[in-house]
């Protein structure tokens, strides 16, 4: 027994940032974003706070699905940084929706949702569970060197939410690592004040060797749709909607071409909320969920790839 998707919800900041706004502070143009990403606006946090956007989305999730803070037996939040390392945002959304269930953030950067989604099936499969809210909530732009412009430019903020419930719907999964701590690499700052501590502090801010994470994306993200379709036993082409990490449209079209699937089935929205990590399929599942795209029985595959390195994918029959 595994799960299905019962309800999605997602939540972004009200600052729209264009291209062109970026071009007044960098030396960049809509032009050459839009060329080599598919990115025209991103939202960015201004004036509120991560925590808050990810209980607005957990409870539009949780409204969609019926379903009360009390009756979650799980909540995992797939986040790389909250607004407090404790409590982890998971607890934060605890207290807000009134539950007590276990509940942990996870880090998997860009991978994290399916990397959640698999926990989930973990804890329903062995009894654990029957109910879990995961949610995916990411500050990226407070994570980003604003002076490197072919890293800044790529990345927006967000929060997204889906609730699993025991039952069919979870047709196969995969996740793997490629570790390596150069390509893309993000310090934090904290607890440098320590009167003990030896070690010089590392920059803070997103470090990323962008042609190598290209290759890297490309190379993984088809891997893992060939490896997940294997495992569920279906064709590339037996796939009703593919949802990929919104990273860039060229990493999307290089990583299916291959596979000559039907561009209509691959679903994104990189043009308007850019790379939000783990956030961005959750979105993008809330968007084309809300505006009825997917049919009872349709097979969804999730795809991914972010820092660490990590990967993976899902398949998913949609059964609402
Ligand atoms: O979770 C991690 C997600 N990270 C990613 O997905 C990044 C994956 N990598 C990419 O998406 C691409 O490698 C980039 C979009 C980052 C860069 O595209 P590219 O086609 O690989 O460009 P490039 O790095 O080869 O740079 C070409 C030129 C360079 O100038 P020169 O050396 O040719 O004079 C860059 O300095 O473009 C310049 N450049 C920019 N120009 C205007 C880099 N960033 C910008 C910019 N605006 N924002």
């Amino acid at each position: 027994m595994s799960f299905f998707i019962a309800g999605t919800g997602s939540a972004l900041p009200g600052t729209v940032v264009t291209n062109d706004d970026l071009a007044k502070f960098l030396d960049t143009s809509d032009e050459w974003i839009y060329a080599r990403t598919g990115i025209r606006r991103r939202r960015v946090l201004t004036d509120e706070r991560l925590d808050d956007l990810a209980i607005r989305s957990a409870r539009i999730a949780l409204e969609d699905a019926g379903v009360s803070g009390g009756e979650v037996d799980l909540i995992l939040c797939a986040t790389m940084r909250g607004d407090t390392f404790t409590p982890s945002l998971a607890c934060t959304i605890a207290e807000a929706i009134g539950s007590t269930a276990p509940a942990f953030d996870l880090n998997a950067a860009c991978v994290g949702v399916l990397y959640c989604m698999e926990v989930a099936d973990s804890f329903i499969a062995s009894g654990k569970a029957e109910t879990v809210l995961i949610v995916s909530a990411e500050a990226m732009s407070k994570l980003l060197d604003w002076t490197d412009r072919a890293s800044c430019v790529l990345f927006g903020d967000g929060s997204g939410a889906m609730v699993v419930k025991k039952g069919e719907g979870r047709l196969a999964g995969v996740l793997s690592t490629k570790p390596d701590s150069r390509v893309i690499r993000m310090p934090n700052i904290e607890g440098m004040n320590s009167p003990y501590n030896k070690i010089a502090q590392e920059p803070l801010a997103m470090h990323m060797d962008g042609g190598e994470v290209y290759k890297f994306a490309v190379n993984a993200m088809g891997r893992c749709i060939e490896q997940v379709c294997a495992r569920a036993g279906l064709a590339p082409a037996d796939i009703d909607w593919y949802l990929p990490h919104q990273a860039n449209i060229r990493i999307i079209d290089a990583s299916l071409k291959k596979f000559r699937i039907d561009k209509s089935k691959v679903l994104t929205n990189i043009a308007d909320y850019g790379n939000m990590s783990a956030t961005s399929v959750m979105v993008l599942l809330d968007e084309f969920a809300k505006k009825g795209t997917f049919r009872k029985g349709e097979k969804l595959l999730f795809v991914a790839f972010g820092g660490g390195l990590t990967s993976g994918a899902l398949i998913v029959r949609w059964a609402r």
